[in-house]
């Protein structure tokens, strides 16, 4: 019996039954253990609380249509997550362990997994932080790694007017392409700002010229050309969104469109037909309008209708994610039944 409202989804906490947690003592992970608790108890000096030394992961579980709970490239994200923790010199999570850890919660949780006709899923939550005792700044000696999983409708409702932000979400050289909790921290202040003044999100611009666009705070952005080729921001201080390297195979292998990976001014923007966010959260997100310091750029978008190609891109993906359309090898992974 689904314990979860599936008409009335949003994307906000909600506790499900069941958590993972693994510890790591002395130089070692233990055998990990699944754990009703939700909520965690740690000394007032906890790394983590002083330093920020937490990374974390994200993707989704989904019923599909012939009545199983799937999961979408895990095996990505658990590479993603052991790039995060050499940056953040915390020890490597195996990635068959991590893979498995995923399955194990999601069953646990399956109840809490949306119908298929909801368009909601289960998102999954994985996260590692630096728990013992440090006040000088030096790395935590015990990590907790943990996932936890929450039923999710849709993280944007309509068509997004994104802000170009005066603030930068990462540094160069620094952990923008890694999914340290400290990247989110800092763009919580601009973040508010740019929602108080009437937009969804922040376009962040490359923290060393500002002249190139890199993403927002929680996704990739991708752009279509009037003759309905694909561009997105190749940048060394931008999350290896999942979706977007999905997006970008379906693209090219599937739906035989050209994609280019390649810097992209903020001024050569206004020449783009479509602009859409990209993330586990955020799905595929059409954006109506980017305002740059006064200056308003319209795309081909409404409220209730993607531009042509960002249509496709969706209903390919989102097909490939629930079951409808056929998937490379090994992109959708069999959890349980429904
Ligand atoms: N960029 C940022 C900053 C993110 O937080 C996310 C979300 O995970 C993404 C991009 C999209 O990445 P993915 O498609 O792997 O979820
Ligand atoms: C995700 O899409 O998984 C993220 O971590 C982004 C966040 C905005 C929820």
């Amino acid at each position: 019996m689904k314990k979860v409202d599936s008409k009335n989804l949003s994307f906000n906490y909600t506790q499900t039954d069941m958590r993972y947690v693994a510890e790591y003592k002395n130089g070692k992970w233990d055998e990990g253990r699944m754990t009703d608790d939700p909520y965690i108890r740690m000394n007032e000096c906890a790394c983590v609380l002083q330093y920020a030394q937490t990374c974390f992961e994200g993707l989704k579980a989904y019923e599909t249509a012939d009545g199983r709970i799937v999961c979408f490239r895990p095996d990505l994200n658990a590479e993603r997550m052991v790039s995060s923790c050499k940056r953040m010199n915390m020890p490597e999570f195996p990635k068959d362990k991590f893979v498995q850890a995923v399955k194990d919660v999601v069953k646990a949780n399956k109840d809490f997994v949306p119908e298929y006709s909801s368009g909601g899923a289960l998102y999954v939550r994985p996260f590692m932080y630096g728990k013992d005792p440090i006040i000088n700044v030096v790395s935590a000696n015990e990590f907790e790694f943990r996932i936890f999983t929450l039923p999710v409708g849709s993280y944007f409702k309509k068509a997004l007017s994104l802000c170009v932000s005066d603030y930068d979400r990462a540094a160069p050289h620094g952990t923008g392409n890694i999914k340290a909790g400290l990247n989110y921290a800092m763009s919580l202040y601009p973040t508010m700002e740019a929602k108080k003044a009437g937009f969804n999100e922040n376009l962040y611009l490359d923290p060393a010229s500002r002249k190139y666009v890199e993403e927002t705070g929680g996704t990739n952005v991708m752009f279509v050309t009037n003759d309905g080729k694909v561009v997105t921001p190749k940048s060394d201080s931008i999350l290896p969104s999942i979706t977007k390297r999905s997006i970008i195979q379906i693209a090219r292998e599937e739906l035989g469109i050209e994609v280019e990976e390649r810097p992209v001014e903020i001024k050569e923007i206004s020449n783009f037909k479509e602009c859409f966010l990209c993330g586990t959260a955020a799905v595929i997100s059409p954006v109506r309008m980017v305002t740059d310091h006064g200056k308003e750029i319209t795309f081909d978008t409404s409220d209730n209708e993607m531009g042509p190609v960002t249509r496709k891109l969706y209903n390919t993906l989102t097909g490939m994610q629930k079951g409808t359309v056929k998937a490379p090898e090994g992109w959708v992974v069999e959890i349980c039944k429904a």
